[in-house]
């Protein structure tokens, strides 16, 4: 069989980008870790306010796990509880979190946190703070007439200044 040579080109033009696009999206995944909600923890989203965790949205301080604190986040249209999250800086943070109603967006702006809170699934991600200062966050998920106004704060405060 002959093949022309720009054909032979053409092909191994094709195959090059199909396997760089690869690398690509497999060191995103594997690597850096970015994928999207496993959707492993479920629950009942009409008894959100019932849930073992979500009855009570807040920071609260955990030990004895990997990590110092839990953020929990209950998000509805159109705000979060707690409408304010303070936490110290470099503490280790697992935020847990989902939506009452229908899909929110829950991302601070100027960090990595980013997650799509979805009825029914438990949204989690673990990151250390350590930078201070205020956080804006954000509702990045169209969710109707107030997603513009859905937002709330996260507040690294270095603790060993406030005391002084
Ligand atoms: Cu909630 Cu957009």
């Amino acid at each position: 069989m002959h093949i022309h040579k720009y054909e032979k080109y053409w092909l191994v033009f094709g195959i090059a980008t199909l396997v760089a696009f690869l690398v690509i999206v497999g060191v995103g995944a594997f690597h850096q870790g970015s994928h999207p909600n496993n959707g492993k923890k479920t629950l009942d989203y009409e008894k959100v306010r019932e849930h073992e965790i979500f009855s009570n949205p807040g920071v609260h301080k955990v030990e004895g796990k990997d990590w110092d604190y839990e953020v929990v986040v209950l998000a509805s249209a159109f705000n979060y509880e707690p409408p304010v999250i303070e936490v110290p800086l470099g503490a280790k943070v697992k935020f847990i979190a989902t939506s009452a109603d229908v899909m929110h967006g829950f991302e601070v702006a100027g960090t990595n946190i980013n997650m799509m809170l979805e009825p029914g699934y438990i949204s989690e991600y673990v990151t250390e703070v350590n930078k201070v200062g205020e956080f804006l966050i954000v509702c990045n998920e169209y969710c109707g007439t107030g997603h513009t106004m859905m937002h709330s704060m996260l507040k690294v405060v270095d603790s060993n200044e406030s005391h002084k």
